[in-house]
């Protein structure tokens, strides 16, 4: 068995979908069930006993303590976070209590409960912690792809948290010996990425006639990959990883907001035509830019395919049809999460 926590959000929810996809290693699902968290994405697991869901916070150490010892898990991975970089600039104290005070009370008790093993569990024993490649900072046109030998350099609230999230969980494998893997990985997309994150925002304004919102000129790059191939190169890391060590995970995939969501458009052209026969291109509005915006993201994940044989199974043109044809096939998904809570932040983030 296994404890995830988070996996009511986006990766974490495509992680246990796809690990029960695999094999039927049972899993214990923690999650705080923040806006961003869905039991919706878990609905296909209601019937499996494999899979428990527990609503609960990883700041509350206790619970965290019950549920190793009654369950006993051979490995941790820890999704749980607060994550979207504009919401850490209006508030950013979520980011630090979960990020980092909540991350540091996961990892005592999973160090207290870890201490208590017999020899052979101890030693088998794992704890996943999965991060970003914003903790490296902005690039360069130039510069080569982050390396996990690079320096951290976090711009936002949220990438400074994730910094020192990872920074914890380094210390307590180099101070206490706690079996530690770290993965940081570029932009997901897929299935159940909450629409207030530009691709499945995007979508979701195309389709109800909105703006689509560029920030700035648009050519601010991030490197995609789609959420199962991180999903994959987890569950690698997780088997094979070196304790202690580090892999960026990223999908070889540069682009530019703008072609982005020139790519979304296309597809949405050919998939869901507008009824008045125009691109749905029409609808891009350029925006004040994020105050602090990242100029460019790039992930060399060389190592994680050198020493673990890990590769992306999916191209930005392939994942990106998927994804746009997933949620023109789940809108009352997308109808369900854009409610009350949600068109607040839209109104609060792009009503001026
Ligand atoms: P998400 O915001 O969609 O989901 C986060 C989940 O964590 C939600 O289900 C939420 O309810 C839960 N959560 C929040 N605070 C909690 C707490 N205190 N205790 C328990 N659960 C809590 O995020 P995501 O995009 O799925 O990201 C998952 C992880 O991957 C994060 O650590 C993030 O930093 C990292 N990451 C994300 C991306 C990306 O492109 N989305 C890329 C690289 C790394
Ligand atoms: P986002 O999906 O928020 O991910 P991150 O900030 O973690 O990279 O944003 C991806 C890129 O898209 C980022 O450069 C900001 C930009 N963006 C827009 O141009 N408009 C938007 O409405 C949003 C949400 C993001």
């Amino acid at each position: 068995m296994i404890l995830t926590t988070g996996s009511a959000g986006f990766i974490g929810s495509n992680f246990v979908l796809e690990w029960f996809a695999v094999c039927d290693e049972p899993v214990i699902n923690l999650d705080k069930l923040t806006y961003a968290g869905n039991l919706e994405n878990l609905a296909s697991l209601q019937n499996n006993p494999h899979h428990k869901f527990v609503k609960g916070d990883i700041g509350d150490a206790a619970l965290v303590g019950k549920l190793l010892t009654e369950h006993k898990p051979r490995a941790v991975v820890n999704f749980a976070a607060e994550s979207h970089v504009d919401r850490s600039i209006h508030g950013p104290e979520d980011f630090i209590q979960t990020n980092i005070v909540g991350t540091f009370h996961l990892l005592e008790a999973v160090r207290a409960y870890w201490n208590g093993l017999p020899a052979q569990e101890k030693a088998d024993f794992r704890v996943l912690h999965v991060s970003t490649d914003e903790v490296y900072g902005s690039l360069a046109k130039d510069d080569p792809a982050f390396r996990e030998t690079n320096r951290y350099e976090p711009n936002s609230p949220y990438s400074a948290s994730k910094a020192a999230s990872d920074h914890l969980v380094r210390a307590y494998h180099h101070t206490y010996g706690l079996p530690v893997l770290t993965t940081n990985c570029s932009n997901n997309y897929g299935p159940y990425h909450f629409p207030e994150k530009l691709i499945p925002l995007c979508i979701h304004n195309a389709l109800a006639g909105k703006p689509l919102p560029i920030y700035g000129d648009g050519q601010q790059i991030r490197d995609w990959l789609y959420v199962k191939d991180h999903c994959s190169a987890i569950r690698r890391v997780l088997e094979g990883g070196q304790l202690g060590e580090v892999y960026n995970i990223g999908g070889w995939n540069e682009k530019a907001n703008l072609n982005v969501v020139h790519t979304l458009c296309e597809i949405l052209d050919e998939l869901s035509p507008r009824a008045d026969g125009q691109s749905y291109k029409t609808q891009i509005t350029f925006v004040n830019d994020r105050p602090g915006h990242d100029r460019r993201y790039a992930i060399d994940a060389t190592r994680l395919e050198r020493e673990l044989g890990w590769k992306p199974a999916e191209t930005f043109e392939t994942g990106i049809r998927k994804t746009v044809q997933w949620y023109l096939d789940n809108q009352s998904w997308v109808q369900n999460v854009t409610s009350g809570a949600y068109r607040d932040w839209v109104g609060a983030q792009y009503g001026a």
